[in-house]
């Protein structure tokens, strides 16, 4: 079956004012699968609504081709552009664009409207939806007496209501609070698998794309840096621009000395740091740095027997930062300043100052090109 939605080699540039060109989506492919939710993450401008815009037919592109079930809705090559309305899918925006003027049963069963349905097919497909959605009974509402979460809900059953199979998504949580926001979060996930639309959904908040996408794609300035599922980009971060940007990451620069297929050994200003083996091929005495997650890295109050465990270093406590669910060490060592976060109780008597020492599994560590880092 063909990819819900296919991006070949898109471009779409701006001029900016004084004749500056932006390029904010430059030469992506990537397709969404049948049933897939793929996340588009970066920072903000990185080109994630102006991709979202080229999908949905509000942006032209310069160049490239884009499918949407097996359709070609763009192709620069061949002059075809299917206009917004013409491409069979659905999108929700962070600002809800609700009609103020209309019930949320109006606003629901609104893409409806022109489809020649009965009246009672449409009330039906609307109740249904509400339901799903977890507002049943909202229907004679208007918009501006009910809460945010209850806004977002309704923006979501007008885009799940026409049944499209494929649903675009603009930051749609970044305007509801922290808790409502974890809770849509969790119930998305729900109906995308009892639905099973696809979809493309943007946002700039990495634990959200973590949780909700089948795959990420991180986006660095209208490129791909990385996309996989988001084990493999959190545990594989091809640079440290991923690595710096999904999650947290200590980074130690250093000089490949020596790789293996199963370890590499790195020299750094603590001293030989024994790495996971690097996705790529770095040639002996290559800058890189090796990236340490802070759950990764155990600390311990006495001198570990060298042997048992790699990677062993002494440190200097710097800090000690008790955030609920776990603590975070602020340790330096070698001139570098590293976070380590602990459940381990056995630290509770590190005060700042203290002598400790750091271990870590190589299997755990992984090496990045220190091309662009600026510590
Ligand atoms: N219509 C436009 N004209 C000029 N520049 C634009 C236009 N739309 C977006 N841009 C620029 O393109 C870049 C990417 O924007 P955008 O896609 O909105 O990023 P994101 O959604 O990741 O925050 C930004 O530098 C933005 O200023
Ligand atoms: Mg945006």
């Amino acid at each position: 079956m063909a990819p819900r939605i296919e991006i070949n080699r898109v471009t779409k540039r701006f001029k900016r004012g004084g004749g500056k060109i932006v390029v904010p989506v430059d030469d992506i492919s990537l397709s969404v699968e049948q049933h897939e939710l793929v996340v588009l993450l970066g920072p903000s401008g990185c080109g994630k609504t102006t991709l979202l815009r080229c999908v949905a037919g509000l942006e032209r592109p310069d160049d490239g081709e884009i499918a949407i079930d097996g359709r070609t809705v763009f192709s620069a090559a061949k002059g075809i552009f299917v206009r917004p309305d013409q491409r069979r899918i659905s999108m929700i925006f962070q600002s809800y664009a609700l009609w103020p003027h209309m019930t949320v049963a109006q606003n629901v069963g609104y893409p409806l409207e022109g489809r020649k349905l009965a009246a009672a097919e449409v009330d039906r497909r609307v109740r249904e939806t509400l339901q799903m959605v977890g507002i049943a009974g909202l229907e004679g509402q208007y918009p501006g007496r009910i809460s945010g979460g209850q806004q977002q809900r309704t923006a979501l059953a007008r885009a799940l209501v026409s049944n499209s199979t494929v649903v675009l998504f603009d930051e749609p949580l970044s305007n509801v609070d922290a808790q409502v926001r974890s809770q849509l979060r969790f119930e998305l996930k729900r109906m995308q698998r009892q639905i099973g639309f696809s979809g493309l959904y943007v946002t700039h908040d990495q634990a959200e794309a973590m949780e909700l996408g089948h795959r990420v794609a991180v986006l660095n300035s209208g490129r791909i840096a990385a996309l996989g599922t988001p084990r493999d980009v959190y545990d594989e971060p091809p640079d440290h621009y991923v690595a710096g940007f999904v999650g947290v990451s200590n980074f130690i620069p250093g000089t490949l000395r020596h790789a293996t297929a199963d370890v590499s050994a790195v020299e750094t200003a603590l001293g030989r740091i024994d790495a996971a083996p690097a996705g790529r091929t770095f040639s002996p005495g290559s800058s890189v740095l090796v990236v340490l997650r802070p759950e990764k890295i155990a600390l311990h109050t006495t001198q570990p027997a060298a042997g048992a465990i790699a990677n062993i270093f002494p440190v200097q406590v710097e800090a000690r930062l008790f955030s609920g669910a776990h603590t975070e060490y602020v340790v330096s060592a070698g001139g570098h300043t590293i976070r380590i976060w602990s459940h381990d109780e056995s630290l509770r008597d590190l005060s700042d100052g203290d002598r400790a020492w750091i271990s870590a599994p190589p299997a755990a560590l992984r090496i990045v090109s220190a091309e662009g880092f600026a510590a």
